[in-house]
């Protein structure tokens, strides 16, 4: 390290030479400095910061004297190893019951970068699923042929030749959509955030399917959405509870929010017939739909149903790759027509902007020479083994009074448990046995059943989820 700039204040009381060791103890404390790390010369450190050269000496014995650092005749001062703490150890976690929703969220992301936990509470993709190098090779071909193009802006709709194989992936599925229909956004969050903007204001109302996936319902409220929920089934809308939350004409939603496949948390998959139902209500009813299709490539169980958006092409359709590829490309798209999809790209202009391209160009390249496809055949009999196993040891090691969801895709898991066992304190209890999971609670903006949790099969091997499982059932 050339330079270190340290903010010194020479009228406090604390003599300068502290000032200094206690800015490096804590910059090497949380890993901003990291073992090995070089400092400057006494002599130059001193300079940079214009003061006495004794005070940096006197710094350097004292970050010594702390275990901080160490220094090798002729070759200077170093950050001493092993410092950083960058995980957080297991008794840091909070107290999940003293928690709002918003914090208990927060935590069990958190948890999932805590050393040594099995994070069943949080449903990232696989790691070894990642088709690190076949991509590398679409970026690679990409990059031989664009040049210095990769590099700048994009168009702000997306890079034109994605959303071409977009469409053209889409139709497979029953959809028939035209590239200039597309917008490719930051992930599906983006979407979902964009279109809740272009069609509600704060105080409005929008209807969605309790429970809900917390990034969701917390993406409305954080829009000063009034969320209201309707009941799902096995089968798909409970049409009752949803009618219900329609008869108000002077509070109608601005939108419904559903997710007729693979939904996160339940990871149920609506029937045909309920699909048709639920699209003559909305008619009926003259309210837009917005379908999330997060899950969409990930079925497991025989052919994936047509979605909402092939039956009705008003339906808004909010798409990723995140989950079926790589949640580190950052791109989803929004397919919708007319006057919102020229909102939404403002929108999108405004506020972030358009999508790094050389990620769209490849993606591109890797959608229309048949990689995608191919991947998605790869993995999708990983995840489906997933499943299997957490099913079977669940029906082996929980007791009989448990109900739980057997989805044909997505990641999730939800379990209902006997009424008097509170989600939250098993949450609590599974903590403490190196376990994370994730309480109904989170999935509620407001009240919600105390005796259900969710479990993420996609991030660990069978036999960690098996171990995990029979854990959970010892506990219960
Ligand atoms: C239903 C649902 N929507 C959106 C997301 C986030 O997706 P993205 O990374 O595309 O923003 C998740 C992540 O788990 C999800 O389960």
């Amino acid at each position: 390290m050339k330079t270190l700039l340290i903010p010194l204040d020479t009228n406090a009381t604390k003599p300068l030479y502290l000032q200094v060791a206690d800015y490096i103890t804590t910059a090497a404390r949380s890993g901003q400095l990291k073992p090995g790390t070089r400092l400057p010369p006494s002599r130059t450190l001193a300079d940079q910061n214009n003061v006495h050269r004794s005070t940096i000496i006197n710094a350097y014995q004292e970050l010594k004297a702390r275990g901080v650092l160490a220094s090798k005749q002729g070759s200077g001062t170093y950050i001493e190893n092993g410092l950083s703490e960058n995980t957080v150890p297991v008794s840091n976690i909070k107290k999940p019951e003293t928690l709002p929703t918003d914090e208990l969220i927060a935590e069990i992301r958190r948890m999932h970068w805590t050393e040594g936990m099995i994070s069943l509470g949080y449903g990232p993709p696989s790691d070894e699923l990642m088709p690190v190098e076949d991509f590398d090779r679409s970026r690679q071909r990409v990059l031989r042929r664009d040049g210095k193009k990769t590099a700048n802006y994009e168009h702000p709709q997306g890079y034109y030749p994605l959303r071409q194989a977009i469409c053209a992936d889409l139709v497979k599925q029953g959809i028939q959509a035209d590239p200039d229909d597309i917008l490719i956004t930051n992930g599906v969050l983006e979407g979902v955030a964009l279109v809740s903007r272009a069609m509600a204001a704060p105080g409005d109302t929008v209807l969605t399917e309790l429970p809900q996936y917390f990034g969701n319902w917390t993406n409305f409220s954080y829009l000063g959405l009034n969320v209201r929920g309707f009941d799902l089934l096995e089968s798909g809308p409970d049409f009752e509870s949803l009618e219900a939350q329609l008869q108000d004409e002077n509070d109608r939603p601005r939108f419904v929010f559903v997710t007729a496949d693979h939904q996160n948390p339940l990871g149920t998959c609506w029937t045909m017939p309920a699909r048709h139902e639920f699209l003559k209500m909305m008619n009926k009813y003259d309210i837009p739909v917005v379908e999330d299709a997060t899950y969409r490539d990930l079925t497991y169980d025989g052919m994936p149903h047509t979605p909402l958006r092939a039956l009705d092409p008003d339906v808004i359709y909010v798409g990723t790759f995140s989950h079926s590829l790589m949640p580190g490309l950052r791109i989803g798209f929004v397919l919708c027509r007319g006057r919102l999809r020229d909102h939404i790209e403002r929108l999108k202009a405004i506020s972030s902007g358009p999508v790094e391209t050389l990620n769209q160009r490849a993606l591109a390249d890797f959608l229309s020479t048949g990689e995608y496809e191919r991947h998605l055949e790869r993995i999708i009999p990983v995840y489906r083994s997933r499943r299997d196993a957490l099913l079977n040891a669940m029906q082996t090691y929980f007791p009989p009074e448990l109900r739980w969801t057997k989805p044909s895709g997505g990641f999730f898991v939800w379990i209902w448990l006997p009424e008097h066992i509170s989600a939250i304190d098993l949450f609590h209890r599974s903590l403490k046995k190196g376990i994370s999971i994730a309480p109904a609670n989170i999935f509620y903006p407001g009240p919600c059943p105390q005796n259900a949790f969710r479990l993420a099969f996609s991030h660990y091997p069978e036999d960690v989820l098996t171990r995990a499982v029979m854990e959970i059932g010892r506990l219960l």
